[in-house]
């Protein structure tokens, strides 16, 4: 059960999660049982153990009603939170009770003195409660549904969520076009077996989109558009395609329409924020940009992707897109405010880290102006080794910059240098050894630069 899983506080922010939940129950027509299971083990996390029983017995209650005949089946999960939720307001009578359920189920489920027993609804459902603590969990969530279709290759339920787990896995990761291809496939399959879902089929159509087969993905979304128009979970997935397709107007419609159904979506108002963000860009563009209309867009951009960091502090992209966005409206000291709250966390992965580097890197570069700190920060997103798309933009920045100083000719020693560096990250050491070597030409006694080059110059000749 949600105990055992592994599924850590830290990883999430409780209240916006149990929100997501609340609004899942809302609006989804399917039975309950797993959000009202995950919402216990949410309530544990904040400490209701109270309202944690209440969701157990709205699992209970859902069990009785949807799975009449498969009672003990059907409730492990439940009676395992049970026991656990007893267990930590010191019932432990109320708990043993539980545990002993659990335990004679599972002995005659398997059929076993010992009970041992993997059953594909519990490896589903821990998929799910996978998914929903983030990205770091998506890799074990994909192999959940994948242990539970060993058993039920034709199960909808477990082919939705494994598909889910692909696409969430894709966003995150640049894949290459054979795993993409396969989650084509399973998203195809998963539509096919769940033709009521549209939540699916939205995420067809942007796979679709990722693969620039736009045009196909569209029709989805306008069948979805026909099928589920109050639906907020297909809703924004459709905002999403229109604002990649660069209709930004007709995202926002959308957006505005998911918004007064979920107000507390914190993907509601990141996409909101996007789309802003979108227009802004777009009206920087013409030559006299309306001032008002500017502002104005401004403003919106910021309400949203506050209210995103408000409510996920652990969203760490959207701090780049807040940045950026003050930087756009010339408020800097609010961006240079923004940038530092997150440059002082030491709990971001790395990938997200690198891509923080290149935007404060960008932010001094091109708006502060200031190039020697510009340089540093893009530095420090390709000192960290993870490869990764920030890196790369982070080297690229970086060498061009320093690039135009030193073949202007005005470039310093720690110009040669740095670029040495950056060569030498990049693994080529031909063109390292050439910077340093210049920089030791401007900088004879530098012991940094003689360091290097002695060390390039062994690792080439032996
Ligand atoms: C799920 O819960 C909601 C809210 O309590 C309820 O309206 C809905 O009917 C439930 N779904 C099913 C299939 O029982
Ligand atoms: C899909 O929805 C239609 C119309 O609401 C319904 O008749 C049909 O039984 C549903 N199909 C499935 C597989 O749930
Ligand atoms: C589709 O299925 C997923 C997984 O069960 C669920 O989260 C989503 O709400 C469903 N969407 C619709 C429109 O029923």
């Amino acid at each position: 059960c949600h105990f055992t899983w592994d599924l850590h506080k830290e990883d999430v922010i409780v209240e916006t999660l149990e929100e997501r939940i609340l609004d899942h129950i809302k609006f989804v027509k399917e039975c309950n049982i797993t959000d009202y299971n995950i919402l216990s083990y949410v309530c544990h996390l904040k400490n209701s153990n109270e309202e944690g029983l209440r969701n157990l017995q709205k699992a209970e209650e859902a069990i009785q009603e949807h799975h009449p005949g498969e009672i003990a089946r059907r409730s492990l999960v439940t009676w395992g939170n049970y026991a656990w939720i007893y267990y930590h307001m010191q019932r432990y009578e109320e708990a043993q009770t539980y545990v002993s359920k659990v335990e004679n189920s599972c002995k005659k489920l398997s059929g076993t003195a010992l009970g041992k027993i993997q059953l594909p609804e519990v490896c589903a459902e821990q998929g799910w409660a996978l998914l929903l603590f983030g990205e770091k969990y998506y890799e074990r969530a994909k192999n959940c549904f994948e242990n539970a279709l060993k058993s039920e290759p034709d199960n909808p339920e477990f082919n939705a969520g494994y598909a889910i787990a692909m696409f969430r896995l894709e966003g995150c990761a640049r894949w290459n076009n054979e795993e993409m291809w396969s989650c084509l496939e399973a998203l195809k399959r998963a539509v096919e077996l769940n033709p009521n879902n549209t939540t699916l089929l939205a995420l067809l159509a942007l796979e679709l989109q990722r693969l620039e087969r736009g045009t196909e993905g569209e029709r989805y979304i306008e069948e979805g558009l026909q099928k589920t128009p109050d639906f907020p979970g297909f809703l924004r997935y459709a905002a999403s395609f229109y604002r990649k397709k660069r209709e930004v107007d007709k995202a926002v419609n959308i957006l505005k329409k998911s918004l007064a159904l979920t107000p507390n979506s914190v993907t509601v108002h990141h996409q909101l924020g996007l789309c802003y963000k979108s227009k802004i860009l777009q009206l920087k563009k013409e030559r006299n940009p309306p001032r008002e209309e500017f502002e104005n867009l401004i403003e919106r951009a910021i309400f949203h992707l506050k209210t995103v960091i408000k409510k996920d502090p652990l969203f760490f992209t959207v701090y780049n897109d807040l940045g950026l966005i003050y930087s756009l409206g010339k408020r800097y000291e609010e961006a240079e405010e923004i940038f530092q709250k997150v440059l002082h966390r030491n709990d971001i992965p790395c990938v997200d880290k690198q891509l923080i580097y290149l935007n404060y890197g960008k932010f001094q570069h091109f708006h502060m102006k200031s190039e020697s700190k510009a340089i540093e920060y893009y530095m420090e997103g390709l000192k960290m080794e993870k490869d990764s798309y920030g890196r790369k933009l982070c080297s690229e920045a970086v060498e061009k910059l320093l690039k135009q100083k030193t073949e202007s000719g005005l470039g310093h020693a720690t110009d040669f240098g740095t670029l040495g560096l950056v060569h030498k990250l990049n693994g080529k050491k031909q063109e390292a050894i050439e910077c340093y070597q210049k920089a030791i030409a401007l900088d004879p006694n530098n012991q940094e630069y003689l360091n290097a080059l002695a060390e390039l110059q062994l690792s080439i000749s032996s």
